[in-house]
């Protein structure tokens, strides 16, 4: 992830350089798209997401405006300001994920770390080649694990793990769950850890639940922004 997260801010850095000095070079001539006006002209006030950093984060998470800007004016245009499930997502994914985590060695996120430019990037649905796991070591401290882990999420192993044609637990199979399980340990908790120093742990983020973001429990979604 890495690897496109660098590759993501020299292009963000290229393109916001390349927008600043346009103007200046043509003479003010290439009249600015509507999106562009709209995020110049929002107020910057009491923000958690700044406007004029729509445009990288939609390419940090491979969205379109419109993913999470849903609602539109009678005239058809987009209404910037008015709420929608997937705002108040995005906001949390700034306030508890960017500003509350850094990576192992410090560093600090953007949204680029995690999405590399998808949208929804969990392996949602079990791929066809998925291997078998064979985890080696002392069976007492995996179990251990395992037990807090189902915890964390308020789940049952059944939520991850299958069963043989003998009706008894095969830990071994894989299941679309237990791939998502491992993307996070690989992937997320491996990686970052809290600002604090704190160690980022299943349940800092999960706290009992399997699904927890905004959009999916948000019914209109938060409060319109701006005046
Ligand atoms: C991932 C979701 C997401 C995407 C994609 C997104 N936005 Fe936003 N946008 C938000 C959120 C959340 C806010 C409110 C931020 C705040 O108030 O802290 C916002 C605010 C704005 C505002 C200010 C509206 C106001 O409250 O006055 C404008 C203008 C805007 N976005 C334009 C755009 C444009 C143009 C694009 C595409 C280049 C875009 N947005 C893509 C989530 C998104
Ligand atoms: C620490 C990792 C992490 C960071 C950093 C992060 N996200 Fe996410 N985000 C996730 C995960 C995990 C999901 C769930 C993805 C899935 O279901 O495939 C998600 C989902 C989302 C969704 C819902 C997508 C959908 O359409 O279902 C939005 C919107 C979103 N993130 C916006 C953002 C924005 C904006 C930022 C930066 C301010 C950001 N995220 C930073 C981990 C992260
Ligand atoms: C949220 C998903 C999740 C839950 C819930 C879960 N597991 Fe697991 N389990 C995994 C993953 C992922 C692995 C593979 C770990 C690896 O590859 O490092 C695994 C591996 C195992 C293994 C080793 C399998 C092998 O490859 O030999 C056993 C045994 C196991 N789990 C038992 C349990 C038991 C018992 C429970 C309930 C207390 C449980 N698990 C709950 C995700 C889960
Ligand atoms: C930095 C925050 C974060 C951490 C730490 C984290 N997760 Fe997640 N996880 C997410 C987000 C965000 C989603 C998407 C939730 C949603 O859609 O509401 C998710 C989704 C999942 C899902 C899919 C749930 C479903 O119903 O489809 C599983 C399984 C999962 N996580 C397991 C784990 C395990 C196991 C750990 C610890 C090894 C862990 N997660 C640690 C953020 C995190």
């Amino acid at each position: 992830m890495t690897g496109y997260l660098r590759k993501g801010l020299t292009v963000a850095a290229i393109l916001a350089a390349a927008t600043s000095s346009t103007p200046a070079l043509m003479g003010g001539q290439t009249p600015p798209s509507p999106e562009e006006a709209a995020m110049a002209a929002a107020d910057e006030k009491g923000r958690i997401l700044s406007p004029k950093d729509m445009k990288q984060i939609s390419d940090a998470i491979g969205a379109r405006c419109t993913h999470c800007h849903v609602a539109k004016k009678p005239d058809g245009k987009p209404d910037y300001k008015a709420p929608s499930p997937l705002k108040e997502t995005a906001k949390y994914m700034k306030i508890h994920f960017v500003d509350g985590l850094v990576t192992r060695d410090g560093k600090p996120l953007t949204c680029a770390n995690c999405h590399a430019g998808k949208t929804r990037f969990l392996p949602h649905e079990l791929l066809p080649d998925a291997p078998k796991s064979s985890v080696k070591g002392d069976r007492m401290e995996l179990m251990k694990k395992m037990n807090v882990i189902a915890k964390s999420l308020g789940v049952k192993c059944d939520f991850c793990h299958a069963k043989g044609p003998d009706g008894k637990f095969a830990y071994e199979l894989p299941t679309a769950h237990k791939q998502i399980a491992k993307v996070m340990m690989t992937e997320i908790v491996d990686k970052y850890k809290l600002k604090d120093g704190g160690e980022l742990t299943c349940a800092t983020c999960h706290a009992g639940k399997t699904e927890f973001l905004p959009h999916h429990t948000a019914e209109g979604g938060g409060e319109k922004t701006g005046k």
